[in-house]
């Protein structure tokens, strides 16, 4: 916050980008295309999903504390044996070259050099082994050949990546009017599978190299990426090839909370997917309460869909969730500026967070608790 105000001071500029976190969409759509703007801006269906995550977001108000006399705060943890400076993770985001040339190499090298975690998605549009970052967590979406999943697992493992997110909420892709009326989706044109067409295994199912006849690439990608049928059992697949933490990503219901405990994982996203996925579901924050209170003794209850500032954050702690996850705003930091984009929205945010505790009188982030929010 300092900072800002002294850059303001000598040498009297606006930065290029908003420090208004809630209004950087608007900034970034008038830089992405259309196209881009389309897949990563919109949600699914009528976006009724994505609309109430952030309208949850605003029937909880933290209630400030005053004269406690807290002058320091802390909010570094770890988390699933990951240290970090604050309860702050970069979301997995696919074939993020839609926002930026340099894609995930620059939200990966953003979130490195303030000693965040930057999770890989499998959709990447750069594959696993090009990611230079110290803490990184590896998002699997399971697929239906196991061969290939399993290579995508010891590829990951190789690399140094920490944690598994197994993402549950996208067996296919959502109902997206934006890119249906526009028949656009990435993957079809080779976008965001750099993971496969890097992969051995994935490879020696094609006939001819990748380079000869990407059509046939595309289309196996095609065969093996959805997965509605995965049920519980196939879990233990993970836990016989992972030998790390396994996070479940895209749970709102306590009763899969629930079954998530008792197949033995270490955590959850309590998440919708920003809203993507299912048209109508629950606000992810509306979910939260409910599900901290199932399992939170006995996982690790992670959470992201409609965080868009710190207050945001504090609010999401407050009700039970041990970290949250950032999605948009940071590919929109990317279409921005880069690298130093992303690196702009996260010191924002981190610092929003900051300065909300400080406010509100704690010293770190594990003294927000219920009583912290009232519901308006
Ligand atoms: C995503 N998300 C996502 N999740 C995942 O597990 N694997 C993925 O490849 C992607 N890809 C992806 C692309 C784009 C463009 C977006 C916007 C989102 C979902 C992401 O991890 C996270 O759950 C949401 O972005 C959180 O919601 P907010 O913060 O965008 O509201």
């Amino acid at each position: 916050q300092l900072q800002i105000y002294l850059q303001g001071m000598l040498q009297g500029t606006t930065p290029e980008i908003t420090t208004d976190l809630a209004r950087l969409e608007s900034q970034a759509a008038g830089k992405l295309t259309l196209e881009a703007m389309g897949y990563i801006g919109p949600s699914a269906g009528g976006g009724s999903t994505a609309r109430a995550n952030q309208a949850a977001f605003d029937r909880w108000r933290l209630a400030p504390r005053m004269l406690r006399g807290s002058t320091e705060r802390d909010l570094s943890c770890t988390i699933l044996g990951t240290a970090m400076p604050a309860p702050v993770l970069v979301a997995p985001i696919g074939v993020q070259t839609l926002a930026h040339p340099d894609g995930e190499l620059a939200t990966a090298r953003a979130a490195d050099t303030l000693g965040l975690t930057y999770t890989h998605s499998t959709q990447a549009s750069h594959a696993i082994e090009q990611i230079e970052a110290s803490n990184k967590w590896f998002q699997l979406y399971y697929p239906t050949d196991r061969d290939v999943c399993l290579s995508f697992l010891q590829r990951a493992k190789a690399a140094g990546y920490g944690v598994l997110v197994v993402t549950l909420d996208t067996g296919t892709i959502g109902w997206r009017p934006a890119d249906l009326d526009r028949g656009f989706l990435p993957f079809l044109k080779g976008e965001g599978l750099a993971n496969y067409f890097s992969d051995p295994v994935f490879q020696s199912k094609l006939a001819k190299p990748i380079a000869e006849d990407p059509g046939a690439a595309v289309m196996l990608w095609a065969q093996i990426f959805p997965n509605v049928g995965l049920s519980w059992d196939d879990l233990s697949f993970l836990r016989d090839n992972w030998d790390g933490p396994i996070v479940l990503k895209g749970i709102t219901a306590v009763e899969d909370a629930k079954l998530a405990a008792e197949h033995g994982v270490d955590g959850i996203v309590v998440s919708n997917h920003g809203g993507r996925q299912v048209d109508g579901a629950v606000a992810s924050l509306d979910a939260l309460p409910a599900i901290a209170d199932a399992v939170g003794e006995q996982l690790t209850v992670l959470f992201d869909s409609g965080v868009r500032t710190g207050s945001d954050a504090a609010k999401a702690l407050a009700l039970g969730a041990k970290a949250v996850l950032l999605g948009r705003p940071l590919l929109y930091g990317l279409a921005l500026a880069g690298q130093a984009g992303v690196e702009h929205v996260l010191r924002c945010f981190l610092a929003e967070l900051d300065l909300t505790l400080a406010l509100s009188g704690y010293a770190n982030h594990r003294e927000l608790n219920r009583d912290s929010v009232v519901r308006a």
